[in-house]
């Protein structure tokens, strides 16, 4: 099934044409690596799709985005509702400076969640997703910046889980971290494609091949290639697909 479906995309940042054309069909509950050298535009896609992008100055964004077949730029769409059912996991940790607890209530605050024991499910619920429940469940009140930086993605990727998202967009969720946790996640994150559709940034290629089912490879703002994981590294299609992971450039 297709979960975000990308049509003739095109986004210009002033005069920089940093994406050209992009057409990819993401496929639901599954895990989407998309690759390609520093400065090709797997960022800024990334963005376009839950519209991470809006408040940039002049840019200029063409073509569609549908998540669910729905058009996430159309006019009347809610932009809050739209990252609650697509959201974003960074680069670097950016956990809020507040407690464990409070950062993974806050968008059910956000939301309007009031009841206090609806809250505290929700919260134990997501840490359990997040696979950072037994690290913390004894110290949910002290302060989320003290806990270690693959803690800290943890707990982010906690945060966006309470919201009960369908899509998680990841930038090179781990390109911070140290090895153990860099596995952590990465174990977690076959987890999550059971019951959510996950896209990933990552310009560690062993990290794509390790995880991914698809993979989309990208270069000077076009997707050059996208097909099952197995087939881009075994047998690509593309020359420049090739001279990529073969490590020729980039
Ligand atoms: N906020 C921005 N404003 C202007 N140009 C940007 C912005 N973000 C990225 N760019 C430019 O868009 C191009 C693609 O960048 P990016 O999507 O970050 O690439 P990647 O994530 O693949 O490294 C680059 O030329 C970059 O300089
Ligand atoms: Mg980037």
């Amino acid at each position: 099934m297709t979960k975000i479906i990308t049509e003739n995309l095109h986004l210009h940042y002033g005069e920089n044409h940093a994406l050209r054309g992009i057409d990819l069909n993401i496929h639901a509950n599954k895990i989407t690596a998309l690759i390609g050298p520093s400065g090709c535009g797997k960022s800024t896609f990334l963005k376009t799709l839950n519209r991470m992008n809006d408040s940039v100055p002049n840019i200029k964004i063409t073509g569609k985005v549908l998540l669910d077949g729905e058009d996430i730029y159309d006019s009347t769409v809610d932009v809050t509702k739209l990252r609650k059912k697509a959201g974003m996991v960074f680069q670097s940790p950016n956990p809020f400076p507040m407690s464990i607890y409070d950062n993974v209530a806050y968008g059910l605050r956000i939301h309007g969640i009031k009841k206090r024991v609806l809250i505290d499910e929700i919260v134990e619920r997501s840490l359990q997703g997040a696979a950072i429940w037994d690290e913390v469940k004894d110290r949910l009140r002290t302060p989320a910046l003290a806990l270690s930086g693959g803690q800290q993605q943890r707990l982010c990727i906690a945060r966006t889980l309470a919201v009960s998202p369908e899509a998680i967009l990841m930038d090179e969720p781990t390109s911070a971290l140290d090895p153990i946790s860099t596995m952590k996640i990465e174990e977690l994150m076959s987890e999550l494609a059971k019951k959510y559709t996950v896209v990933i940034v990552t310009h560690n290629m062993q990290q794509a091949a390790r995880i991914s089912d698809y993979t989309a490879f990208f270069l000077l703002g076009e997707m050059i290639e996208y097909d099952k994981t197995n087939n881009i590294f075994a047998a690509p299609k593309d020359q420049r697909t090739e001279n990529y992971i073969t490590g020729r450039f980039g």
